[in-house]
């Protein structure tokens, strides 16, 4: 019952000696699809002991080779597109040309990272002392990046290829090391990718894909002496070392009374309801001007109505969430929303793990959905008075990650942009991260640090100066 796969350690691929594997669940047919080994803590010593050693080598391999790696895995990971997004369909449900488009989008990443590495990592700093009062020229100081050394990264289930070769290639073209810990669900996909980085070539040891219970190993990961900088939302046990940590959120979409409707519903259906909700980015709830409200609620239903459920294989829209605890806590927001009294445009329907797309208008605040991300194909319609109390219901959420105005005012959709508390505010369509050399970056609960090729590069990098001190 499901093919059982090896963890990545030391350049080669290897069973547990704990003798266990965890099951990964396709939430399609609800069974069992394929195994990963249960590594324990002994085997995640064994790695990090391994990275360590790896990356002193590899930070003094020229910027240009490790480069030209990363092409390589690019390209390879692109020729075996096929193969890794057969995984997604089947260990996360992504619709099979979203799939498709994730392990390329990666590939294109990659070779981006190593591109703009070469640039970043190739200049340094130098300063003069006499600039500063009080002194003469008698110090040169001269800054360049080096690297961190460990890189931790945990990537979630909604992106398990994008958002791990997000953290890969900005370590490695920067000289660090990595360990991945990808998400259970999503697993073997990660380990198809990992592959891709082991037929470029890398030195064994460089990277390493640990799988296994997050109660065994995650925090044993993440508090880990040997690691230099991860990205999970455990920072106060990661303690001292740097973070990045892209979270979740509730974006919100504001659409004033002059905006194109037909626009505004078109990117709400994609925005809300492609991946069926399950990315960060969806437009999770609605702040629509009463005034238009009916209109752009018609139109929204009409988009909608096109939407096909089904399974991923079918490339259907709608697939079915990632766990049956996921359609169970949607369908707690749902049921709490129609005992608030919220106007259902769709009937609920649900079998297993597939939910149905839904609109709720007339949400009010107190419905656990007018705050809480589902996550899923069920989106929020709050009906405002004022283009101020949109701003007030986005600004008191925790989550800042971003938010989106349609308006046809630029002036107006700037001054909202200004006023929403976000990381980042889309003019004029749904909120999403790419492309992916954009900066992205959560505010308040969404997140730490920024993303994107350039702040990514940085941000796995310290800066290092020498002072010249002249007779
Ligand atoms: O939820 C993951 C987040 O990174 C979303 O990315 O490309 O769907 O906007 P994207």
């Amino acid at each position: 019952e499901g093919d059982v796969y090896k963890y990545y350690s030391e350049g080669e691929w290897k069973v547990s000696s704990s003798g266990k594997t965890v099951s990964i669940v396709n939430p399609t047919t609800r069974k069992t699809q394929f195994k990963v080994q249960a590594c324990n803590q002994e085997e995640v010593n064994k790695i990090v002991e391994s990275a360590k050693a790896a990356q002193k080598s590899w930070a003094k391999t020229p910027l240009w080779k490790r480069a030209e790696l990363l092409h390589k895995a690019a390209a390879v990971l692109k020729e075996h597109k096929k193969p890794i997004a057969e995984c997604l369909v089947k260990e996360i449900a992504k619709p099979a040309k979203d799939a498709v488009t994730e392990v390329v989008r990666s590939g294109d990443l990659v070779s981006y990272f190593a591109e703009e590495g070469v640039r970043i990592l190739g200049e340094g700093k130098f300063l003069v002392s006499d600039s500063f009062p009080g002194n003469e020229r008698t110090k040169y100081c001269l800054t360049s990046k080096i690297p961190l050394g460990v890189v931790l990264a945990i990537p979630p289930f909604n992106y398990p290829v994008n958002l791990a070769v997000s953290k890969i290639a900005p370590a490695l073209i920067a000289g660090n090391s990595l360990v991945l810990k990808p998400p259970t669900q999503g697993a073997v996909a990660a380990l198809h990718m990992v592959h891709c980085f082991h037929l470029a070539g890398f030195p064994k040891g460089l990277i390493s894909c640990v799988t296994g219970k997050g109660s065994e190993i995650g925090d044993f990961l993440t508090m880990h002496p040997g690691v230099n900088y991860t990205g999970v939302a455990i920072s106060k046990k990661a303690g001292m070392i740097p973070l990045q940590m892209e979270l979740g959120g509730k974006d919100a979409c504001i659409i004033l009374e002059d905006a194109d409707l037909d626009l505004a519903a078109s990117n709400i259906v994609k925005g809300g309801f492609s991946y069926s909700g399950q990315r960060c980015t969806a437009v999770k709830v609605v702040l629509v001007m009463e005034s238009v409200a009916d209109e752009l609620v018609k139109k929204v239903n009409e988009t909608l109505a096109k939407l096909t459920v089904g399974p991923p294989e079918d490339d259907c829209d709608i697939t079915p969430v990632v766990t049956e605890s996921s359609a169970n806590f949607i369908e707690g927001l749902v049921m709490d929303a129609k005992q608030k009294g919220a106007k259902f445009c769709q009937e609920y329907k649900r079998q297993g793990n597939l939910v149905w797309p839904l609109l709720l208008d007339n949400v009010r605040p107190d419905m656990r959905i007018a705050w809480e991300e589902p996550f899923g194909p069920v989106l929020p319609v709050i009906r405002i008075n004022s283009v101020e109390e949109g701003i007030r219901h986005c600004n008191a959420s925790n989550f800042g990650l971003q938010g989106c105005v349609f308006t046809r005012d630029i002036n107006k959709a700037i001054l909202i942009s200004d006023a929403m508390e976000t990381g980042t505010v889309q003019i004029n369509s749904a909120p999403a991260r790419g492309p992916d050399h954009f900066p992205f970056q959560g505010l308040k609960d969404s997140g730490i640090g920024s993303q994107g090729v350039s702040n990514s590069i940085n941000m796995m990098t310290k800066i290092k100066t020498t002072v010249i001190n002249l007779p």
